[in-house]
């Protein structure tokens, strides 16, 4: 083991949340060490990012009622008014006034997008990418800015505590790891994609974040809330396995926004029957309807001739026609996963349960989507509390205890381990802990996924490899959101449960 790295505030992942602790500790003078396992900024799901930050637009208040009502309620009010009071200022200095982004213009002002399950247009946008719009210059202002160093290529193995408290990570930069000690640290790790068979997220988004916390003792919420956007690309190259680089690509909400209909097998529009507000009714309710229609009429299509497509989203229109999409057809969707709501227990300012850790972005629980997140409103989080918990990080002293011990790094991991377990937990993944459970599939899912954890524990203990930490931390939060998802009795947001079987013998 070499030397300790140190730093006042060790920042883990490299996404908006990540950023702007960063910037934010650096801004309080904090010394700060960024460590991200991503090579590009596309390891990131931030670069992703297709429809754009939603912000107030100087009606704070129907910002509020949207993101509850998206919720079915569930949100927590106080952690919604902390997101919408801190909205219009954190966009302001941070992406327009810091970084310089050139959100999309009409005319003389902005021109705001409208996404599902918002009463009006409020969304900032570059495009259909906005996110690598927003990233790619946040990186590069902070790869400049004194007081952080960012190590790409490295990645956190575990979490170093000494009673309750949390004082650095173990990076995989070593053989047999490399501490990293820090004053406090912030996990913005980003989503749990790998635990799906499609997902919209890069296929790094192993749960990391989440697996190191929960391992650590640190509380986790809501994890059984994880959101399926209803228009991934579905053609037949999109159909393997694996995680985002399979073909899979988002069709952004605000393609429905500026009026894309969806239609069935049969060429009906089937939105107008399933909700009032048609397309653009909250997403739990629009991929549900996606799923069933296809189930029912073989594929549903997004019609977008109702707008000028390949004018207004130039970027989406090119990856179709990299597909060989004639999108004039109709663009084929399914959904496919997305954005976990729920993650590492944290309060208003990313404080977790364990002293010194922090947690931001999707790898955190907030409480502002409860059970389902409004659209366009994760880059935001991410960017207001990252500020909040990076300024609330610094400040503590860097205490160098006694690091896990890792075995060698074994090179030889056999990847068949690591292939053959991964395609066994996303398969019970996608079938029982989907976009539809029932409680006799949840129940089914936890069991397979404790054996294969234990399985996967069994190996960690003899051999040490990113991969297999990966592995690992994938396995942790499937079962983590497994076990969610069997405890929870009710239906609602993106936690639905079919209704028993009407046919089905009742026991006496
Ligand atoms: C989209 O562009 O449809 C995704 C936006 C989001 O996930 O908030």
């Amino acid at each position: 083991m070499t030397d300790p790295t140190t730093a006042d505030v060790l920042v883990v992942g490299s996404g908006i949340a990540g950023c702007s602790a960063a910037l934010a500790a650096a801004r309080e003078g904090a010394d700060v060490l960024v460590v991200t396992k991503a090579e590009r900024p596309d390891g990131a799901s931030t670069d992703w990012a297709q429809g754009g930050i939603a912000t107030t637009r100087g009606d704070p208040e129907s910002f509020t009622e949207d993101i509850l009502a998206a919720s079915a309620d569930t949100a927590d009010a106080d952690a919604v008014d902390v997101l919408v009071e801190n909205a219009p200022a954190a966009v302001s200095d941070v992406l327009v006034d810091t970084l310089g982004v050139e959100f999309d213009t009409s005319g003389a002002g902005y021109d705001f997008a409208r996404e599902a399950g918002h009463s009006t247009s409020r969304i900032l946008h570059v495009d259909a990418s906005t996110g690598e719009h927003l990233l790619r210059p946040f990186l590069h202002y902070l790869d400049e800015r004194d007081g952080i160093r960012i190590r790409e290529d490295t990645a956190a193995l575990d979490l170093i505590t000494h009673e309750g408290r949390v004082h650095g990570a173990l990076l995989d930069s070593e053989p047999g790891g490399e501490p990293a000690f820090a004053g406090a640290t912030v996990l913005a790790t980003g989503g749990i994609g790998a635990c799906y068979r499609r997902s919209t997220n890069p296929p790094g988004a192993t749960g990391d974040g989440l697996a190191m916390a929960a391992l650590a003792g640190a509380d986790v919420a809501d994890m059984e809330y994880v959101q399926f956007h209803p228009t991934a690309y579905a053609g037949r190259e999109a159909q393997s396995e694996g995680t985002g680089s399979d073909g899979t690509f988002l069709v952004s909400e605000a393609v429905r926004g500026e009026g894309a209909h969806l239609r069935n097998g049969d060429g009906e529009r089937f939105m107008p029957d399933y909700h009032e507000d048609a397309e653009l009714a909250p997403r739990d309710v629009v991929a549900r309807a996606v799923d069933a229609e296809r189930t029912e009429t073989g594929e549903v299509v997004l019609d977008v001739s109702p707008l000028d497509f390949a004018g207004e989203f130039p970027d989406l229109a090119e990856k179709c026609e990299e597909r060989g999409v004639d999108w004039t057809d109709g663009i084929p969707v399914a959904p496919c996963e997305h954005f976990l709501c729920g993650g590492i227990d944290v309060d208003d300012r990313g404080r977790t349960s364990l002293d010194r850790l922090f947690a931001v972005g999707e790898c955190a629980r907030t409480g502002v989507h409860g059970a389902n997140r409004l659209a366009s409103t994760s880059l935001l989080e991410g960017l207001v509390w990252g500020l909040r918990a990076g300024e609330a990080a610094v400040g503590n002293e860097i205490i160098e205890s006694e690091p896990p011990e890792l075995l060698d790094s074994d090179p030889d991991l056999p990847e068949r381990f690591a292939d053959e377990k991964f395609t066994r937990l996303r398969r019970v993944m996608e079938e029982q802990v989907g976009i539809r459970r029932t409680p006799d599939g949840l129940r089914r899912a936890s069991a397979v996924l404790r054996r294969l954890k234990g399985e996967v524990d069994a190996y960690v203990r003899t051999r040490t490899a990113r991969d297999l930490y990966e592995l690992r931390n994938a396995s942790v939060t499937a079962l983590l959101v497994a076990r969610a998802a069997a405890e929870n009795e009710e239906s609602v947001g993106c936690h639905y449960l079919e209704p028993p079987d009407a046919t089905a013998p009742v026991d006496d």
